[in-house]
């Protein structure tokens, strides 16, 4: 996972050194550096915090730690879940049991020395993934990818959008989509703002701006839409998305990104953070083929079978044109996750009505989400209700 550290230290040399070991340590840098240790530093700290909940804090306490412990108590009391390294020359027992108390969460002594600083972000970046798989802090992320355009990716993704907000969890749509974000459209929804003003406002990002920028559906999910202008979505980089991605989960239940179909670096950053990456694809020769392709990619990056999960989309019976379920098992090495009936009828009325097909009450596309989403706690109980009557 990502390591980000925001790093207080009155000294130059200090801060000179964190920096020299962060640019070799992949995957992570500095969010936030403060040399002034005054009186309002909690409150520049906590500031920080909240637009990067996942940083932890370099705190260094040499010059006086007494003071110190004053800043990480004030800290503790605005961030309660903060990950604080106090790093000082001869930190004594009692110091260090008195931190402690107060929440500190390791320390460093000084002079700095570089085993022991790479040790510190191993433990930092141990913390983090604690954090992530006990979904105690952190929402969870899903991310659907098509192989090819028009596999189903976006209506996938609303229809798992609308299943997650229908059982009251707090959801959140990204339309990655750069060529052609659909998801709003799908959806009906106007929307004035989208991701490249994320990335504009990035510094200053809070719940109320983010409120503000999302488009929001009936159901209750958020979505917020690709970036209708070409020069602007260039502009989103794979940082800006680590960021987003990492402010989003720590907001919401659920994140669900509609992928692009590269895999970019914009999307592999995604990735990263994402619990579960649906890769969908049709029957077809040429998505077969590039389904291939994906899986050996997504393996190269470091991404299995437990995190990857197949969705074969417009599966039809009675289809003899196209690669069979136990050819392309075999093509692919492993079963679809989950197969959805071709209803194209029914898929489009529900794009006309711009509803997601979850919600309308008797429909087989409707069943085959419900039941796909009750493998993740999610099956959109009103819809359900709706059916029996
Ligand atoms: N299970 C299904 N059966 C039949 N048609 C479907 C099904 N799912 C989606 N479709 C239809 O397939 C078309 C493409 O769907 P969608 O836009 O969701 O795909 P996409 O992969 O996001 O495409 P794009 O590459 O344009 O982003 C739409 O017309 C949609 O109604
Ligand atoms: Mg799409």
């Amino acid at each position: 996972m990502a390591i980000q550290l925001i790093v207080a230290s009155p000294e130059l040399r200090f801060h000179d050194f964190v920096r020299e070991q962060l640019v070799r340590t992949p995957n992570a840098e500095i969010v936030s550096e403060h040399e002034d240790m005054g009186p309002n530093l909690p409150m520049r700290i906590a500031h920080d915090l909240n637009i990067y909940p996942q940083a932890g804090v370099l705190l260094d306490v040499s010059s006086d730690s007494e003071q110190g412990l004053r800043v990480l108590e004030q800290m503790r009391q605005s961030s309660p879940s903060m990950y604080a390294i106090l790093s000082g020359a001869q930190l004594s027992e009692e110091f260090l049991l008195r931190a402690m108390r107060m929440g500190g969460s390791d320390f460093l002594q000084q002079p700095l020395k570089r085993a022991e600083f790479n040790d510190a972000m191993t433990r930092l970046e141990e913390h983090l993934q604690r954090m992530h798989r006990q979904g105690r802090q952190f929402g969870r992320m899903y991310t659907f990818l098509g192989v090819k355009g028009g596999m189903g990716t976006t209506t996938a993704a609303v229809n798992f959008a609308a299943l997650c907000a229908r059982e009251n969890k707090s959801t959140v749509l990204v339309d990655l989509d750069m060529d052609s974000g659909d998801a709003a459209c799908y959806l009906g929804l106007r929307h004035q703002y989208s991701l490249a003003d994320v990335v504009d406002n990035l510094d200053q990002l809070d719940q109320a701006m983010l409120d503000g920028i999302v488009a929001r559906d009936p159901l209750g999910f958020s979505v917020l839409c690709a970036p209708t202008e070409f020069e602007r979505s260039q502009m989103i980089g794979e940082q800006h998305l680590r960021e987003i991605g990492t402010f989003l989960i720590e907001r919401h239940d659920v994140v669900i990104v509609d992928g692009s179909r590269a895999l970019d670096p914009l999307l592999l950053g995604c990735l990263e953070l994402s619990d579960s990456i649906f890769v969908v694809l049709t029957q077809e020769f040429p998505a077969v083929r590039n389904a291939q392709h994906y899986l050996g990619a997504l393996a190269r990056a470091g991404y299995g079978h437990e995190a990857v999960k197949l969705i074969v989309n417009r599966h039809d019976k009675r289809d003899n044109l196209h690669v069979s379920l136990p050819q392309l098992q075999q093509t692919l090495g492993g079963a679809p996750f989950w197969v959805l009936p071709n209803r194209y009828e029914e898929a489009m009325e529900a794009i006309h009505e711009a509803r997601p097909v979850v919600t309308r009450g008797n429909t087989d596309l409707g069943r085959a989400y419900r039941e796909f989403g009750k493998k993740f706690g999610v099956e959109g109980q009103v819809a359900a209700a709706l059916q029996k009557k």
